[in-house]
């Protein structure tokens, strides 16, 4: 039941959000115990000291939204989720990745993965341009920055291959990076794209995705998923232009702690 987010504006204060997600059975739901279950959590995160509860159901369940809004639950925010198929469109994608690279080179920026001989300063790097750019993903209950060795130590788990995160560069800085997590199990998912606010717009982002997108199809990989949060138009439209197919979004619910 982690928590650790802020909700800067609303309420006098920052707002600490615990994370209460109770999954029933299919088949075995019951209202009641899932109640009882989500009271138990709610009492441990208010005594952790949150001050709110989220919870997260597909928009398409037939069960969990019904029983959080009868536990005073109401929607936070909904994302759109995403796959996007690469068997029958992969000469498409690698042509598209070739033309963005192109595009890249012709305004000074340089496309590469990094190795596993990656410094502590590109490390560095991607932590600053993370850092600098997580508050500008649209939230209610910002995520809080972690510290730099717990962020390095999420980009050392299982699932996460140095040389499968992509880099843009301009002269000696870090423009932009995306990276795929690719899971011994399930689908290959977007981890994190971001691009320094003063380089948006230039098809930065397009272009790593893109990167990441070919190497996932030279991996033998069949689709990705993702998940964006419907406020957040520029992603949106990048992955609607790659081909990404919608599919049953996550709706986030949050409820008071208070009292
Ligand atoms: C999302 C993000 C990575 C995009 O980076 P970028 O380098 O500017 O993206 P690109 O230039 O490749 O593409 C942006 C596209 O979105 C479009 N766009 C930008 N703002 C838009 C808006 N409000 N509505 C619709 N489209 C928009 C641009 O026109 C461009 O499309 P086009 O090339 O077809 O014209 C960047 O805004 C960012 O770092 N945001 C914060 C982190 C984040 O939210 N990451 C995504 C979730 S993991």
């Amino acid at each position: 039941m982690p928590f650790g987010r802020d909700q800067p504006t609303g309420l006098t204060g920052p707002v600490k959000a615990a994370n209460v997600n109770v999954r029933m059975i299919p088949g075995r739901q019951s209202t009641q115990d899932f109640a009882w279950i989500l009271t138990q959590m709610e009492t441990a995160a208010k005594s952790s000291g949150a001050d709110v509860a989220l919870a997260v159901a597909r928009e398409d369940d037939d069960f969990h939204p019904g029983a959080l809004v009868a536990c005073g639950y109401r929607v936070d925010r909904v994302s759109r989720s995403w796959r996007l198929e690469l068997g029958d469109r992969s000469a498409e994608l690698r042509l598209a990745r070739s033309n963005a690279r192109d595009a890249m080179a012709q305004i000074g920026i340089e496309i590469r993965s990094l190795d596993d001989t990656a410094h502590e300063s590109i490390w560095r790097e991607l932590y600053g341009l993370a850092a600098e750019t997580l508050p500008d993903i649209p939230s209610t209950f910002s995520e809080a920055i972690p510290p730099f060795e717990d962020w390095l130590a999420r980009m050392h788990e299982p699932g996460v291959f140095v040389d499968r995160i992509w880099t843009a560069w301009r002269d000696d800085s870090l423009v932009a990076y995306t990276y795929l997590v690719y899971p011994a199990v399930g689908d290959v998912s977007t981890a994190y794209t971001a691009t320094r606010k003063q380089f948006r717009g230039l098809g930065i982002a397009r272009a790593v995705k893109l990167e990441s997108i070919g190497q996932a199809i030279e991996l033998g990989k069949h689709s990705i998923t993702t998940n964006n949060d419907l406020e957040n138009a520029a992603i949106l439209h990048i992955n609607s232009t790659l081909g990404y197919q919608s599919l049953p979004g996550l709706v986030t619910y949050v409820k008071s702690l208070a009292s």
